[in-house]
């Protein structure tokens, strides 16, 4: 069944009216679901991805907070895991021409939203899929199947306002931008996409210690300081590990090359091109970097946000 914008599920509209609300941070209210904060369309995605899909054992799911960087690990992975069939300096490499997002859509915001239960069979073996759910909402597939899970995550400081920022791009020009205290409180509340920030992050960092075979937990500020070294790592855990002949030949750091910040925001496809949804790609590009929020936050922000950081993942062996 194709999903229209605005149709919902019964089942989906029947949850609804069940939930706690809050105020969203685009145009849409926020709805709790398993403990989380969802627009209601994400939410219609995470409810047929749930019913639905199917993982097989040799897929991989990338699963990330909102504005940690899913678009650069989505052009890492799809690089990594096709580099047999397209080399990354090949000058028709699907990257050069497609925004990361259609060559690794997301399942419960592209494939199972415009679908209540899409066809995936031109996916071929093995599929790259992403999403933002929270462990707590995987569909019980991922669990039986013997796919594996990235995760990425990123400085909760940089990730508030790269949210901040986005959200506001997204918001109508007649509502106006909402203000970064505002955004700030919200965050803090644990309102955000997906958040709680810290619940999500706990719950795939967690499930990393306990089977690290299975999930594979990566911070963005550690990608950008050793890419080449975590890349290394993913391959491995992916079952793909890189041969001495490519370490020879630097293929490492020439998938690095082709899927840093300058090259793709640079790229014909991501300055001009839009999603479906009608979106500029562009809007996944702002500055790459670590510790953009000493350019935004005040110092009585940060105090409050570190603190509260540091009572959420007291004991559980992860900092920021
Ligand atoms: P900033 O807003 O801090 O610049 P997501 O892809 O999860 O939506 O995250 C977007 C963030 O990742 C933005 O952060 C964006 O600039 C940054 N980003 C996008 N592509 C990147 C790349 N190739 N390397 C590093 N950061 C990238």
């Amino acid at each position: 069944k194709y999903l229209k914008d605005d149709e919902l599920t019964q089942e989906c509209k029947d949850l609804l009216s069940s939930l706690p609300t809050e105020m969203g941070w685009v145009a849409s209210t926020f709805y709790k679901y398993q403990g989380f904060w969802h627009p209601c369309r994400h939410l219609q995605g995470i409810l047929s991805c749930q019913k639905h899909f199917e993982a097989q054992d040799k897929d991989t799911l990338l699963v990330t907070t909102p504005k940690s960087g899913t678009t650069w690990l989505k052009a890492l992975l799809f690089t990594l895991i096709n580099r047999t069939h397209f080399h990354h300096s090949a000058h028709n490499h699907p990257l050069q021409s497609n925004s990361p997002h259609v060559l690794v859509p997301f399942l419960e915001v592209k494939l199972f939203l415009e679908h209540e239960n899409p066809d995936l069979s031109s996916f071929k073996s093995p599929r790259l899929f992403s999403t933002h759910m929270p462990y707590v909402s995987l569909p019980k597939s991922i669990h039986d199947s013997k796919c594996k899970l990235v995760y990425l995550c990123r400085d909760p400081k940089d990730t508030l306002v790269s949210l901040w920022f986005f959200t506001n791009k997204l918001r109508l020009q007649e509502m106006g931008s909402r203000s970064l205290e505002e955004a700030f409180e919200l965050f803090c509340g644990g309102v955000s996409m997906y958040g709680p920030f810290w619940d999500h992050v706990l719950g795939y960092w967690e499930e990393s210690l306990k089977n690290p075979d299975k999930v594979f937990f990566l911070k963005y500020e550690d990608m950008k300081d050793e890419p080449v070294v975590h890349l290394r790592k993913l391959a491995e855990f992916l079952g793909c590990p890189f041969s001495s002949e490519e370490e020879k030949d630097e293929v490492l750091e020439g998938i690095v090359e082709l899927c840093s910040f300058d090259n793709l925001s640079n790229l014909k496809v991501n300055k001009v091109g839009k999603l479906p949804s009608g979106e500029d790609y562009s809007v996944f590009f702002r500055k790459g970097e670590v510790g953009d929020w000493k350019n935004h936050l005040t110092s009585e922000m940060v105090e409050r946000l570190d603190r509260i950081c540091k009572e959420k993942f007291e004991g559980s062996g992860l900092t920021f």
